[in-house]
Formats: C-alpha cells, sequence, structure tokens
C-alpha cells in the first residue's frame, strides 16, 4: 500500500519552520533524498522508510554498485531523477534491464567514482544525502556533498576514519551520525554533536559471534560462522568486522572524530544484548543511555528526520518492545582485546593518527575479502592489518586526499603481503 503510494504519486511539498535554529528551518516536506549504496543493508532500511513515509521523504538519487537486478526494481518503484552504477557493464544491463521492464521510466546514470558524487551532490540544496557505501569507496562521495552544503546522514564509517582530521569540525553542523552506537551518543547528548560536557562516551559492543572464544578457537572458525550475527543483520563487510572488534574499534576513530573528544575518554564495553546502544557520562556523572532494538530503521529515521522523530512503532514497522524483558540480565564486561586485537589495532592506529587509520581500513578490507574467499584464517585479519601498519606507520597527511593515496599504498601492500601468506601457506 506505501509503496505502491510512492510510486503513483508524489505528495505535495509543504514547508515546516524548524526547532533547530537552522538545520531544519523552512525544510521542504517530503525531503529529497540521495541514497549512496542503495543496493546494501542500510540502504534496504532506508528504502522501507521512504515506503512507508512518503509525506516526509522523496528519494532523488540513487547509487549502487553491481547490484543492478536490485536497483532496477528500486528505479521502477521511486522513479528517481539520477542513479549511478560502478561501471560501463552495470550501466548498459541496467538501461537494458529498464528497458525489458517497460515501465516508462529511465532517468540519467552515472557510472564509477564519479558517478558517486554526482548522485552525492545532486538535487536541489535541501537534499540529505545518505552515506551508505561500503568502505573506503564513501570517501570521495561524503567528502562532496559535506563540500556541496548538503546534510549528510552519515553511515560509511570510513570516510570520518580516513578523512576525519579534514572533515571536522568544518563540517560539524551538515552531520548526523546513522551508526546505532554514534545515533545513540548524538541523543544522549541531546541531538548534538558538542560533547565538551561529557566526562566519558561510554560505545556499547555486542562481542560479536565468537564472544568468550580463546585465540586458539578463533584460529579454526569459519566465514560462515563470522557472518551470523548474534543481534544485527548487516553486510558482510561490517559483520565479519563485527566479529574480530575491528568495527569497534573503526567506531571508536569516527566517535573521536565526530564527538572531538579527547582518546582517554572513549571507552568500549562489551553488552552482549545489544539493548543500550551507547551511554554518554555528562560531567555531574549522570549517564544517559539510549536503549532500543536492534533495528537500524531507528537510527536511520533519526538522521533523516533530526530533530523530528518519525512514529515507527506499530502498522507492521518496528516491533513493540521492551527492555525490561531482559530483566537483571543486562551484563557489562571489559573487551578481550588479546583474542581480538583488531580492536587494539584500532585504537593505536587512531591514536598514532595522520596516515594509519587509512592503513588500517585499507588492509582490514583486503583482509576481510581475502577470509570471505578463504585465502586466509580468522586470526589472519589480524595479522595482515598489524603487518601493514607495522610497514606504513603513520604519514603525514596534509589534505583529504593523501588519506585516499594512503588507502591505495596500504592496499597494495596488504595484497602483496597476501601473496607471500598464500605462497607460504
Ligand atoms: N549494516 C548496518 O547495520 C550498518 C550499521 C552501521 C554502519 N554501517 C556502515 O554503513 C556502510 C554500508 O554498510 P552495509 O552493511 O549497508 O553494506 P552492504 O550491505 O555491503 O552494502 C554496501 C553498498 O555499497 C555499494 N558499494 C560498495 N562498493 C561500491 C563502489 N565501489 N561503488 C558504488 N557502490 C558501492 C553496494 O553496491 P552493490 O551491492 O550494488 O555492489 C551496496 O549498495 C558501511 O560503511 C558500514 O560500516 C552499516
Amino acid at each position: 500500500m506505501a509503496a505502491q503510494r510512492a510510486r503513483t504519486g508524489r505528495p505535495k511539498p509543504r514547508t515546516r519552520a524548524g526547532t533547530d535554529g537552522g538545520a531544519t528551518a523552512g525544510r521542504r516536506f517530503p525531503v529529497p533524498l540521495a541514497v549512496l549504496g542503495a543496493t546494501g543493508s542500510i540502504g534496504d532500511s532506508a528504502l522501507s522508510l521512504a515506503r512507508a513515509f512518503p509525506e516526509r521523504v522523496r528519494v532523488t538519487a540513487l547509487a549502487a554498485g553491481r547490484n543492478v537486478e536490485k536497483l532496477r526494481a528500486l528505479v521502477e518503484e521511486f522513479r528517481p531523477d539520477l542513479v549511478s552504477v560502478r561501471g560501463e557493464a552495470e550501466r548498459s544491463r541496467l538501461l537494458e534491464l529498464l528497458r525489458e521492464g517497460a515501465k516508462g521510466h529511465c532517468p540519467e546514470i552515472s557510472i564509477g567514482p564519479d558517478g558517486l558524487e554526482t548522485v552525492a551532490v545532486s538535487g536541489p540544496e535541501d537534499t540529505v544525502v545518505l552515506s551508505a557505501v561500503s568502505g573506503a569507496a564513501g570517501l570521495r562521495p561524503t567528502w562532496a556533498a559535506l563540500k556541496a552544503g548538503r546534510r549528510v546522514a552519515l553511515a560509511n564509517k570510513e570516510s570520518l576514519v580516513m578523512g576525519g582530521d579534514f572533515i571536522m569540525p568544518a563540517m560539524t553542523r551538515l552531520l548526523v551520525p546513522v551508526d546505532s552506537e554514534h545515533s545513540a551518543i548524538f541523543q544522549a547528548l541531546g541531538g548534538t554533536l558538542d560533547a565538551r560536557g561529557a566526562s566519558r562516551l561510554i560505545i556499547t559492543c555486542s562481542g560479536g559471534p565468537f564472544l568468550g572464544r580463546t585465540r586458539d578457537e578463533l584460529e579454526r572458525v569459519t566465514s560462515a560462522e563470522a557472518l551470523a550475527h548474534p543481534s544485527w543483520n548487516m553486510g558482510p563487510k561490517i559483520t565479519v568486522d563485527s566479529a574480530t572488534l575491528l568495527n569497534k574499534g573503526l567506531e571508536v576513530i569516527e566517535a573521536r572524530h565526530l564527538f572531538q573528544v579527547p582518546w582517554d575518554r572513549i571507552e568500549v564495553l562489551v553488552h552482549p544484548q545489544s539493548v543500550i546502544h551507547s551511554m554518554v557520562e555528562h560531567a555531574d556523572g549522570q549517564i544517559a543511555a539510549i536503549l532500543g532494538p536492534a533495528d537500524m530503521r531507528a537510527p536511520i529515521s533519526y538522521a533523516l528526520g533530526f530533530p523530528e522523530r518519525w512514529p515507527l512503532l506499530g502498522e507492521g514497522r518496528l516491533p513493540g518492545y521492551s527492555p525490561f524483558a531482559f530483566g537483571r540480565d543486562l551484563t557489562f564486561a571489559e573487551p578481550d582485546r588479546r583474542s581480538f586485537p583488531c580492536l587494539r589495532l584500532a585504537e593505536e592506529a587512531g591514536r598514532s593518527g595522520g596516515g594509519a587509520p587509512a592503513v588500517l581500513n585499507a588492509a582490514g578490507e583486503v583482509a576481510v575479502h581475502a577470509f570471505l574467499r578463504g585465502e586466509i584464517g580468522f586470526m589472519g585479519i589480524p595479522k595482515l592489518i598489524g603487518d601493514c601498519l607495522q610497514r606504513l606507520g603513520a604519514a603525514k597527511l596534509y589534505r583529504i586526499e593523501d588519506a585516499l593515496e594512503e588507502d591505495i599504498r596500504a592496499r597494495a601492500l596488504a595484497l602483496k603481503l597476501l601473496n607471500d601468506m598464500r605462497g607460504t601457506a
């Protein structure tokens, strides 16, 4: 029903006075939305919101990578003005599919990294850009959107991990976090990235599927086990990162940039039930926590609608939920950095700064894809990342483009080391 409404008619724009002194003042509803990573897990959640709330959000542009079949269905449903795909082959295939479908809508199609940027700066000035491409590929379009003054709902943590020194604090007013932990902290701070009044940011961590395992046991785990996350349903890269705790390390670096707090005021706490999404300890010792179901539609809708909250409960949307169902079973523990060295490596890379976080991220991407292809074991992931960090160190970066060059350098080294590992296996 909602999907049909989205397909057949666009609600008439209306304006609303903002309550936040600027970010939403005079905003038109429905808000134009450009989705980078439309065919992924975050893209799915965001587009299900667009389907459910056509009066609040109107999809104007979609960027995907290779999954043109899925993109075709999205184009036919949402009728965006512009789309982008990975390359020429995907563009031709999409055109063919759209002609076969004969639904009479063919948007402009751009390709490659430039195509992602075109989508990121497309549409009217008040377009919200959901940055949800996976990996380092997200940095360029996110940066382009911010430079163009677009409000960015940021899921792609790699943008801040690699380019946070250049993005923050200049772009603070344009960024709203999507990552559930950062959204929780943003909400616990009262809808701001200003954490000067906070004494600690406490990032919770489910511990992933291998919580409690020893290093020896981890040597033998399979990719199928790593892909079975106990709480969240996500894309393959972030799911494996959740199993190694690299994701938590990337989140610590993301939090450091987003909230501009010193490293020693960010803590990680293992909380396997994933009920509390993160906490802020205020200067007066009071702790504010955000609790909710493990469903990305909540933080995404908050980022898209901020400062407004959308009615997600009921009508087949978010399930009713009571944190009290967990009663006294909510538990908290220190993370085990010995068995899960990726967390330590990320924290060290973050503190070293310069090019180290970009190296960490690039080596992590190469390592995880090699693990998923069965080329290295689970503990080969921290080994490859650690070796790359040791060899490349923390190069000084002068511009955001230097982070992209560091990414290329680290990827080349990681692939070479991976080849050596294969040769000796
Ligand atoms: N999933 C979550 O719950 C979650 C939570 C917090 C943060 N995040 C962050 O959100 C981002 C996306 O995560 P995800 O789980 O949604 O990933 P995902 O399911 O793997 O989806 C990735 C999306 O990015 C596209 N993509 C990848 N590389 C691309 C490239 N070079 N050019 C164009 N498009 C490209 C993919 O397109 P094709 O599939 O068409 O190739 C797909 O649409 C990541 O940065 C992740 O850390 C995710």
